[in-house]
């Protein structure tokens, strides 16, 4: 009689595990994360991240209609802009022709089709490299709301589709819902940053915007006082469940392989869509362990995708979605 069960009948050969295989992946999954730049015709490669550019709106526009045409229906865009339009009043950020606004409508001209998701945060404008205005050396929580209003409303106002605030301020999507609808964009969605760690992971964006925590006396150089300290878990739930309280369409956990426990707590407690940001640091890691010829680079993405996905991810936000949907065409 032994075994009674023999689990190698379901592992025999791949026609049989794609029968019984319980998660797949395809393009529709990611979310591609752009970095624009001023200028027009230039990219320049992120030293931290190979085959990840900073590039100029027109040169993104042909990136985006390449994505589209690869099965990716969505990006999440962040801007790089100049010293000199970098305050601490994040004001640059609502400029209806800065750099971002002009971005969306681009891209929203050439490739309608595209769900442009802006973030919503005040890093990439602040003298400080805060998420938030300082005030009496700290990053001031309810002024900081008013501004990101601001923010997404021109968004909105540029066509985005939905804005995803990345800031972790206390009640901002509340207020960003109430903003949203006062100025007519009941149709425009919020996807919450809602678990988003203080975390090491993040250090290839952070080169990749200049927009890291500046070292000044008195202001933290880190983002603890607003992101989450991983060393917590129900946390991470009352985050969600308050975000979509508040009218968050989607919630988000960041970063992605770290926190797979994290995705799948609150994948069983909500019924909005979940999403992953596989962020920065992960992707570096891949690509140096590749490039040394310690990992197999194909592999080891498809694996941690999948896993992501297993996770209870809807949807993740990763710079492998380009050569990911690639792979997954042939
Ligand atoms: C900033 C922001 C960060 C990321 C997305 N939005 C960095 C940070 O919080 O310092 C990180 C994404 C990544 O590492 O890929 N609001």
């Amino acid at each position: 009689m032994f075994p009674l069960h023999r689990g190698r009948r379901l592992r025999v050969n791949e026609s049989m595990r794609s029968l019984v295989r319980e998660t797949t992946l395809s393009p529709a999954d990611f979310m591609f994360p752009m970095f624009i730049s001023e200028g027009e015709n230039t990219e320049t490669e992120i030293p931290s991240m190979p085959g990840i550019f900073r590039r100029s709106v027109d040169l993104t526009v042909k990136e985006v209609q390449e994505l589209y045409a690869l099965g990716i229906r969505a990006i999440n865009i962040y801007v790089k802009v100049s010293e000199n339009l970098k305050d601490n009043t994040g004001k640059e950020a609502w400029n209806p022709n800065g750099l971002m606004q002009n971005a969306i409508r681009a891209i929203k001209e050439a490739c309608p089709e595209m769900i442009v998701m802006p973030d919503v945060a005040l890093d990439p404008y602040s003298i400080y490299g805060h998420d938030g205005i300082i005030k009496n050396g700290e990053v001031a929580n309810d002024i900081t709301v008013d501004a990101l209003v601001k923010m997404a409303v021109s968004h909105a106002h540029a066509g985005a589709d939905f804005v995803a605030p990345s800031d972790m301020m206390d009640g901002r999507v509340l207020y960003l819902r109430q903003g949203l609808d006062a100025a007519g964009f009941q149709h425009v969605g919020i996807m919450s940053y809602s678990a988003k760690y203080a975390s090491a992971f993040y250090g290839p964006f952070r080169d990749a915007l200049d927009s890291a925590p500046v070292d000044i006396t008195d202001i933290p150089t880190d983002k603890k006082t607003y992101q989450m300290d991983y060393a917590n878990r129900l946390e991470a739930i009352k985050e969600a469940l308050s975000d979509i309280e508040e009218g968050a369409d989607m919630v988000m956990v960041k970063p992605g392989i770290a926190y797979l426990d994290i995705v799948r707590e609150i994948k069983d407690r909500v019924t909005v869509p979940v999403t992953v940001f596989h962020v920065s640091g992960e992707y570096a890691m891949i690509k140096a362990a590749a490039e040394k010829g310690w990992l197999d680079h194909d592999k080891i993405m498809m694996e941690q995708l999948m896993c992501i996905k297993r996770a209870g991810a809807n949807l993740i936000s990763t710079y492998f979605a380009k050569e990911a949907a690639i792979l997954l065409n042939k």
